[in-house]
């Protein structure tokens, strides 16, 4: 049995992990297996660009980060459009798969992954999918791989801000990533004690920003700091159009919006303000134990769809059991942080702004 694999979309600390896990447990089930690994995601897929993989390639993985078949964007809304020399790329991916007399597609991926995953499925290629990204935002799934390593980057870059805030008695902020959804900054922010929190399912309004900020001065405190998620918005700017906001974000003269935030409460409360950007970082180095525990279980999976020959599906968690999802109801499907859930309620509780 020939079995295709492939990484796509930005990276993370636990593809090696799950990569590993899938192999592991199809060489230990199956008698005669082949694994082929894509370079660099869909892209290898496309151009016939690809690795035969071999035990030893998983080997010793579990703990190294990044992807040893590399990965790359290929965006899901350009699927359709022709490729430089005028090919259609899903037509090329298609006819890869079927030269290789592949059994099936395994695709580790996050949400515009899954989205062209589901296309090949429709196009009637067998495909088990899995979830990655640091951002946790795939639907049908509680948990995906990347995030608790990357919630741990994320605190630890606050909890270094923190000394360096109290010793100063400045106001510090921490932009997380997280594209449009705010879980990452949630769950760094909570875990290494942030003031306020910034994140996109909860436009903020800057005087509420403010008067958290001023209410700890009040109180003595010598120093604020604020998580905000790379995609944080103001009550204002949540009622522009997504043309509208796009726009305003391109003629913007701050490099983000952390920065823009930042210049808001020095004007409005003079303190001195400091912003701090972990970036890529939050995407490197190895997986947290939670996350090789994950990235295992969904390996092995993964592997027994391949066994059951049940294809179209996303494995996923559920309550602590890993789960099939269908790929159909994941692509094209967002998970975002529901304001009136129970964590934000609990983090208002413990005093945490979120500027609403
Ligand atoms: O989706 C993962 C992620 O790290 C987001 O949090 C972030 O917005 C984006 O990727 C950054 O993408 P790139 O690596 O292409 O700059």
């Amino acid at each position: 049995m020939r079995i295709g694999m492939l990484t796509s979309g930005g990276d993370c600390q636990s593809l090696n992990a799950t990569m590993r896990g899938v192999a592991k447990a199809l060489y230990n089930n199956l008698k005669d297996v082949e694994i082929i690994g894509f370079i660099e995601g869909y892209k290898g897929l496309m151009y016939e660009d690809y690795r035969v993989m071999t035990p030893n390639d998983f080997s010793g993985i579990l703990t190294q980060g990044g992807t040893i078949i590399g990965t790359s964007r290929q965006p899901f809304k350009l699927m359709r459009t022709p490729d430089a020399k005028g090919n259609d790329k899903v037509e090329l991916m298609k006819k890869t798969y079927k030269k290789l007399k592949l059994e099936c597609l395994v695709v580790l991926g996050g949400n515009g992954s899954q989205k062209t995953a589901n296309l090949l499925r429709e196009e009637g290629l067998n495909i088990v999918s899995l979830p990655k990204t640091i951002d946790n935002d795939l639907w049908g799934t509680d948990m995906t791989f990347g995030f608790q390593s990357a919630v741990n980057i994320a605190s630890d870059a606050i909890d270094c801000i923190h000394t360096t805030a109290a010793s100063h008695g400045r106001v510090f902020i921490v932009e997380v990533m997280g594209h449009k959804v705010g879980w990452l900054t949630l769950h760094a922010g909570i875990a290494s004690g942030a003031d306020i929190i910034l994140i996109p399912e909860i436009p903020y309004d800057i005087d509420k920003v403010v008067s958290a900020i001023n209410k700890r001065t009040k109180a003595g405190k010598r120093f604020s700091i604020l998580a905000v998620a790379e995609g944080a918005i103001s009550k204002e700017d949540a009622k522009l159009s997504k043309k509208e906001y796009k726009a305003k974000l391109a003629e913007s003269p701050y490099p983000s919006v952390s920065y823009e935030i930042g210049k808001r409460i020095e004007e409005k409360t003079g303190q001195e303000i400091r912003v701090t950007i972990p970036g890529h970082t939050q995407r490197g180095g190895s997986p947290c134990p939670y996350d090789r525990v994950l990235s295992s279980r969904f390996g092995a999976a993964a592997a027994q769809m391949i066994l059951d020959k049940d294809y179209g599906n996303m494995v996923g968690m559920k309550n602590g059991e890993v789960v099939r999802i269908p790929l159909a109801d994941v692509a094209g499907k967002l998970k975002m942080v529901d304001p009136k859930c129970s964590i934000i309620k609990e983090a208002k509780a413990l005093g945490i702004s979120f500027g609403d």
